[in-house]
């Protein structure tokens, strides 16, 4: 890009790695909706925060109210979507905060954009892997049925689609308590 320049005199992310005596890291949630990866992540939170670490909270439903209130379903907008959020992000994990995505992120492409932008190093997947039909079951949100009766669609699991991931850092599913999944999740990545 021309006629821009970013400054370089701002203190470093090992300046506030140094204040909060902690070190900025991404927990990436992905699997479908409904299947469980926010709930996770509030546990997950508080279980930190009783540590005395800092921690930010990012999830598809409150981003998507705000700086993302522009953007829809379609693969164009979810990639853009991931996109900000990837550099929201990035500029938490800069600031050495502990980073909780919670994102459906349904696909491979999506996925290493977000890992591509916020640095592969400071990017940890976690696969939420519930079944479809147990997050249909769910159907907290009263989503799912919506979806079937065709009142929405690029529905995630119903009428788009969502790729397993191949390699992720932490997988997770409904077999596991709540409870579980966090000292799953606070075993690898060993804070
Ligand atoms: S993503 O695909 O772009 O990563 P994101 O996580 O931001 O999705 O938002 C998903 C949330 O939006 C779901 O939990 C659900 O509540 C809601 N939602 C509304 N429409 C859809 C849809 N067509 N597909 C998936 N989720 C949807």
């Amino acid at each position: 890009m021309s006629n821009i320049f970013p400054t370089d005199k701002i203190l470093l992310r090992a300046d506030k790695e140094q204040l909060l005596q902690q070190k900025g890291i991404a927990i990436w949630f992905t699997g479908l909706s409904g299947s469980g990866k926010t709930t996770i992540a509030i546990t997950l939170e508080k279980e930190l925060h009783n540590k005395g670490l800092l921690t930010q909270i990012l999830d598809g439903d409150n981003i998507r109210v705000g700086i993302n209130n522009n953007l829809g379903f379609s693969d164009i907008d979810r990639i853009e979507n991931i996109r900000r959020i990837a550099e929201i992000t990035k500029l938490f994990v800069n600031t050495g905060i502990i980073t909780i995505c919670c994102f459906v992120s349904p696909t491979e492409e999506i996925r290493t954009i977000a890992k591509n932008i916020i640095g592969k190093n400071d990017f940890i997947e976690v696969f939420v892997n519930t079944p479809l039909e147990i997050c249909e079951k769910r159907d907290v949100k009263g989503l799912y049925a919506k979806a079937r009766r065709g009142e929405i669609k690029d529905f995630t699991g119903i009428n788009a689609p969502f790729e397993v991931p191949a390699k992720p850092a932490i997988e997770l599913n409904d077999t596991f308590s709540i409870k579980e999944s966090v000292l799953k999740i606070l075993d690898k990545i060993n804070l």
